[in-house]
């Protein structure tokens, strides 16, 4: 009986974070894991380190481009995370051309990207 009531328990809750998988929370754990992945590109110190943080990055730009917005407010959204998936794509570029330095430079464009959404969105 106390399984069964455990295993309801973790039912419940697990469907309770599918319901809130699309919500603030959501977003702000997007967001949260948006900065580590910026951060730790910026601060690689070879082009397979920031390479493995531009791929973190671009698929949590795919799981943000799932997500539920308010209708007054997902073109918005959509056309954020299109933004920035387009400028990843161009740090992925440099990178795959070995260069280091051009792909921390591309970076400026991505940061571009989050004070143009983050003002709009505000
Ligand atoms: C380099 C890109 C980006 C980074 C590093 C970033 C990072 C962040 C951070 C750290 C927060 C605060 C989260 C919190 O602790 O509450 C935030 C909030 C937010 N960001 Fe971004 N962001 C980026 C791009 C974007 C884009 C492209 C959009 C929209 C298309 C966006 C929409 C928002 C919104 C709406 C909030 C407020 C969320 C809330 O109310 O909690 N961000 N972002």
């Amino acid at each position: 009986m106390k399984r069964a009531l455990l295993l309801i328990g973790a039912v419940l809750l697990s469907t309770n974070a599918f319901a809130d998988s699309h919500g603030h929370d959501d977003l702000e754990k997007l967001m949260k894991g948006f900065k580590t992945e910026f951060k730790a590109a910026a601060d690689a110190k070879s082009v397979d380190e920031m390479k493995s943080a531009i791929m973190k990055f671009d698929h949590l730009v795919a799981e943000a481009k799932k997500g539920d917005y308010p209708a007054k407010e997902a073109p918005t959204f959509e056309q954020g995370f299109d933004k920035l998936a387009a400028a990843l794509d161009k740090v992925e570029m440099s990178l795959d051309k070995g260069d280091l330095k051009q792909a921390k430079e591309d970076m400026r464009s991505v940061d571009d990207v989050r004070k143009e959404f983050h003002k709009k969105l505000k």
